[in-house]
Parts: structure tokens; sequence; C-alpha cells
């Protein structure tokens, strides 16, 4: 998945780059420029002290030091003053311009925190969704993964209203399974308990008078169809296979007008990934991406766990991740920002931008 929005301590990533949200002086502060600046120890201050500097909206590159990366980059985000000053614009330059040195650096993984979104004020959700909008837009261009790193929950902001709707749907639907299970389980038990007992008084059930005594179990019930012999060929059972998750896929992209890399990139799958599924024709996807690819092709509930069941899973409802794609399949609300909102609100891992 191109893009990922993971929670994490971005000093800990070992990824290529990783991005710092500093000031105009470049020379250290709090929040997550206070954390690179120690986790990567005094050498990258004295290398940051010749930069002289960085405009807000521009960004710049250094060595990372101690820290598990390679590259940190340095970018200055606006400080927000209510959203009529061009802060949305400068943010937007702070991504693309850090995405434009990780390229030229060939970066293959760059991480991010949510710029501008702890001291200089804004908004975490809006700032979210502009951090992703450009990372999304780049990587229609570009192959490079790109980790959007959380560090606190106030970055979603799921209304009050979707969050109880889905916990509602989730405990209803929940319940119910487990009732079901428990039911099967049970009903399991009373059936051998009502064979036990239908076995030893298999006479009461049909004599007017109580049988007194013990009356042998019935060994077995002759039935009168005689056995089904079964009467088919490999070939003929062969023939039968279904057709293939990769079949599928493909056979909705056509039938939704898409083309391959609109498909692709709306599930946030990488180009490679997406060749191997269209080349193998029983590949088998990851129960994530074959989600992904049934949200970007915005199938219905039932076309979606037949899309699963060719790729060898199911829509379970005794899994929070699964009863909240099937809220959001059933409400026919497929903008997988909005998804990922409700699964990080519920604790659950996300699907990818
Ligand atoms: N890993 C990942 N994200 C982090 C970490 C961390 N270790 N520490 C903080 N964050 C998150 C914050 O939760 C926030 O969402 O980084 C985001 C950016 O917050 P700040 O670090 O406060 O950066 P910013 O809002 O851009 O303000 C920049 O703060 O630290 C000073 O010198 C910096 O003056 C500059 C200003």
């Amino acid at each position: 998945m191109p893009i990922q929005i993971i929670r994490e301590d971005i000093t800990k990533l070992r990824c290529d780059a990783i991005v710092n949200a500093a000031n105009n002086s470049l020379l250290g502060g709090g929040g997550v420029d206070g954390a690179i600046h120690r986790a990567a120890g005094k050498g990258l201050l004295l290398e940051c002290m010749k930069l002289k500097g960085c405009k807000t909206g521009q960004a710049k590159i250094t060595g990372a030091y101690k820290l598990p990366c390679k590259y940190v980059i340095h970018t200055v985000g606006p400080v927000w003053r209510g959203g009529t000053n061009g802060e949305k614009e400068l943010l937007e330059s702070c991504y693309r311009e850090s995405l434009q040195l990780a390229k030229e650096y060939e970066c293959e993984s760059v991480a991010f925190p949510l710029i501008s979104s702890g001291v200089y004020g804004y908004p975490k959700d809006q700032a979210l969704r502009v951090a992703i909008d450009v990372i999304s837009a780049f990587l229609l261009e570009n192959d490079m993964l790109v980790y959007v790193v959380i560090f606190d929950k106030a970055a979603y902001k799921i209304s009050e209203k979707l969050f109880a709707d889905i916990k509602e749907y989730i405990d209803d639907h929940y319940v119910e399974t487990h009732t079901d299970a428990h039911f099967e389980r049970m009903r399991g038990e009373q059936c051998s308990q009502i064979l036990e007992a239908e076995e030893v008084c298999f006479e009461t059930t049909f004599l007017d008078e109580p049988v007194t005594q013990q009356v042998e179990p019935v060994k077995e019930l002759s039935l009168a169809m005689p056995k089904q012999v079964a009467k088919f060929s490999l070939e003929d059972k062969l023939g039968e296979i279904d057709e293939s998750f990769s079949e599928m896929l493909l056979r909705k992209i056509d039938e939704k007008g898409m083309t391959d890399s609109e498909c692709y990139k709306k599930a946030n799958v990488d180009r490679k990934l997406f060749s191997k599924i269209r080349n193998n024709v029983h590949y088998s996807p990851s129960k994530t991406t074959a989600i992904a690819f049934a949200i970007a092709l915005e199938l219905n509930l039932e076309e979606t766990k037949d899309m699963l069941m060719k790729a060898g899973f199911a829509l379970s409802h005794s899994n929070k991740f699964d009863l909240i794609i099937e809220y959001f399949i059933q409400s026919g609300n497929y903008n997988i920002f909005e998804i990922n909102e409700a699964l990080f609100m519920f604790d659950q891992s996300l699907l990818g931008m």
C-alpha cells in the first residue's frame, strides 16, 4: 500500500527519510523537532547550522546521524491563523517540496509527521487531509512508500453521529453472530442429547404408554433411500472451478469503465503487486488488498463477499474491522479516507489510503 497511516514515534522508523516539522531557524525546538534532534544527536544540529535556515513551505535535507533512517528532510509548516492567510497552500508546499527532495535522493520510503498540527495549531483533521491529498497526487505519478505518522488520535475526528452509528452496527451484528455461534454450539449439543434420548426411548416416542424397561439404543437408522453413488469425474469438477479473484477483478475494472491504474491507485495498491495479480490468474491476495479493491470498485456487499470468497476470505461478523467495512459498504460510502477515520477510531488497522 503506497500510503500507510501508522501510529508510531517517527524517530524509530527505519525508512529512507523522515520529515521534521521544523521552524525557520532549523536549530531545533519542541515537538517532533525536539524528538528528532534528541535521537539524532549533536551532528544533526551542526549540519543544520550550515543550512542557514529554511523558509516556510520550503524543505532542506541532511544526514540522519544516530537515527535509524538515512536522511532527515526539514520543512517548515505555516502557523495556523484561522485558515485565511494561505496556510493550506503553504502546508501543501511542505509536503510537495519534501516529496520532491525524497525523490531527488532516490528514497523508496519516507515518513511524515502531521506538519503544523502541533505547536503551530493547524487543526489535525484538516492537516491530515492536506497530507493525504498532496501525497496521493504525488503517488499518481511516482512510486514511493509514504508513511503518515499519527502521534495521537486527535488527528481523526469522525462525527459523533457516525461513531455512534458504527458502534450500534457493531454491537447489533457482533452480538448476533456470537449468539449464532453460541446457538450453533448449543444446538449441536442439544441435537446429540436429543439423538441419545431418541436412541434410548426411540420406541417410547411412538408408543402410547411409557416403556418401563431399558430399550436397546437404535444402532443405526436404515434409510430407505439407496446411497447416492458419486458420479462425476475430476475433469467435471475442475471444469466447475469458478472465476478466480484475478479474473473477477479484471472483469469488474472493465465493467466499471476504469483503467487498471485508476483502480489500483484508488485501492492504494502498488503497480508491482497489481501486475502480479493481473499476470497470475490464480493469485490470491491478502484480505486487506481484496477489500481495498472492492472499495475502489465500489462493489455492493454481495459482490464484495463474492470477490473476497474468490480470494479465500469472508467478511466475519466476529471481526470489528470487517463489520466496519460492511457498515460503509451497506451505507454506500466508499470514501476510503472516512473508512480509515472510523477504523482508526475503533483501533483497527487501516486500509491503505
Ligand atoms: N513522532 C511522530 N509524530 C510526533 C512526534 C513523534 N515523536 N512528536 C510529536 N509528533 C506530532 C505531534 O503530535 C503533531 O501531530 O507531530 C505533529 C507536529 O507537531 P509539532 O512537532 O508541534 O510541529 P508543528 O506543529 O509543525 O510546530 C513546529 O514546533 O517543535 C517546534 O521547532 C518546532 O517551532 C517548531 C514548531
